[in-house]
């Protein structure tokens, strides 16, 4: 087992890496957490998959065990769903001394993070993600959020987990089209480190291989997220780094409207960056064709897509949630593993972007 250890002001805690550990999810979860009730939060397509086995294990660790399912997709993510859990928590009669163990990718992590925070002002909380994005990206660093109908993510806490155990094997399940997107955020990470990492993403050439390597690119990217988040907790330098490709990629995701995935919309945007400051004369452009190819190998969108006008990629851009001081922060790399940020005002970002854009 790899353990990587995350250290933030609120606390320490391992994150755990293991092909087949959910046989021993509870005797690992025994070692951080006293006897107690667990409420297992999961969904509607990991449930049925997992659920009864992990309810199983804990139970023969010790824990009394509840299980609470909410329908599978990202409209859970939601005040309905916090309230259905929250009073699902208090008809079982959780107390502060008590736990919430997150089952599922992103989405369940996120929701059943937030209801742990805010539940009695916050009771004890685990992650046992199950997409490789979850494995990756959304377990570590403590960010917990639902949406809104004005925006995602916008009602959330920084809560960090007591432990997160990661079982590369339940990527096995996982549909292949969310597998490679989640590939998006490893191929960022892999560009931003460099060395041994991103010479891992070169034995990376179809989509099978994310799975076959699945152990050690999930242990180069935590290692990697733990120590930006240890850092930089709450977003103010290091963390912006994660930001890379993003810039671009959030403003296609949300003019998308759900027609790419955030790893394909990112992928876009790794490429498409790297463009634009080579036209810049910031970054080498052989980077360009580095990543385009690495992130073609597994099938992940590269280009704009032919609908997507200058106007329409400028306006999705002003909703940038990373706006600050009518400004936006551009992350991009001097060489592989060499990030640099590039702060460009609102005024001049029309301007700015056009070596790309132009058609
Ligand atoms: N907190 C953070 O730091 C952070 C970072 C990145 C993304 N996120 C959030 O994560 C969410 C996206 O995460 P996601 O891509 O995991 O989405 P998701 O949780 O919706 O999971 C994707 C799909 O895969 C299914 N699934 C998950 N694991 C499976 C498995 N092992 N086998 C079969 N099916 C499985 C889910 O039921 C779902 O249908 C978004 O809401 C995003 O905002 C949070």
């Amino acid at each position: 087992m790899t353990t990587i250890p995350v250290t933030t002001a609120a606390k320490s805690y391992a994150v755990n890496i293991e092909t087949g550990l959910l046989v021993r999810v509870g005797t690992e979860l025994a070692k951080v957490w006293s006897p107690r009730q667990v409420a297992i939060v999961t969904d509607t397509n990991v449930g049925p998959l997992y659920a009864q086995q992990v309810r199983e294990r804990l139970t023969a660790a010790g824990f009394r065990v509840t299980v609470l399912t909410v329908p599978a997709g990202e409209s859970s993510k939601s005040w309905a769903q916090v309230m259905r859990l929250i009073d699902a928590l208090s008809a079982a009669q959780l107390t502060r001394s008590d736990g919430v163990l997150a089952l599922g990718g992103g989405v369940v992590g996120d929701l059943a993070g937030f209801v742990a925070a805010i539940y009695l002002r916050g009771i004890a909380f685990a992650q046992v993600p199950t997409s490789l994005l979850a494995q990756v990206d959304s377990s570590v660093g403590g960010k917990t959020a639902i949406d809104l109908p004005t925006g995602k993510n916008l009602v959330g806490s920084f809560y960090q987990p007591d432990v997160v155990l990661i079982d590369p094997q339940t990527l096995t399940t996982l549909p292949p089209r969310m597998l490679v997107e989640g590939y998006g955020e490893i191929l960022k990470c892999a560009a931003l480190v460099g060395s041994d990492f991103w010479a891992l993403v070169q034995t990376v050439a179809q989509p099978a291989d994310i799975l076959a390597q699945a152990a050690p690119l999930i242990r180069h990217s935590i290692a990697f997220k733990a120590r930006v988040v240890m850092a930089d907790e709450k977003e103010g330098g290091q963390r912006q780094l994660l930001n890379f490709g993003h810039t671009i990629g959030h403003a296609v995701e949300l003019w998308g409207r759900g027609r790419y995935m955030h790893g394909e919309a990112v992928a876009i945007g790794l490429v498409q960056v790297a463009r634009l400051f080579a036209a810049q004369g910031l970054m080498p452009a052989e980077l360009t064709n580095q990543l385009r190819e690495r992130l073609m190998a597994v099938g992940l969108p590269v280009e704009f897509p032919v609908d997507l006008t200058t106007t329409d990629l400028l306006a999705a851009m002003h909703h940038d949630k990373k706006i600050h001081d009518q400004a936006l922060t551009w992350v991009y790399l001097t060489a592989i593993g060499q990030p640099a940020m590039h702060a460009v005002p609102l005024a001049n970002l029309a301007t700015w972007i056009a070596p790309v854009t132009a058609k």
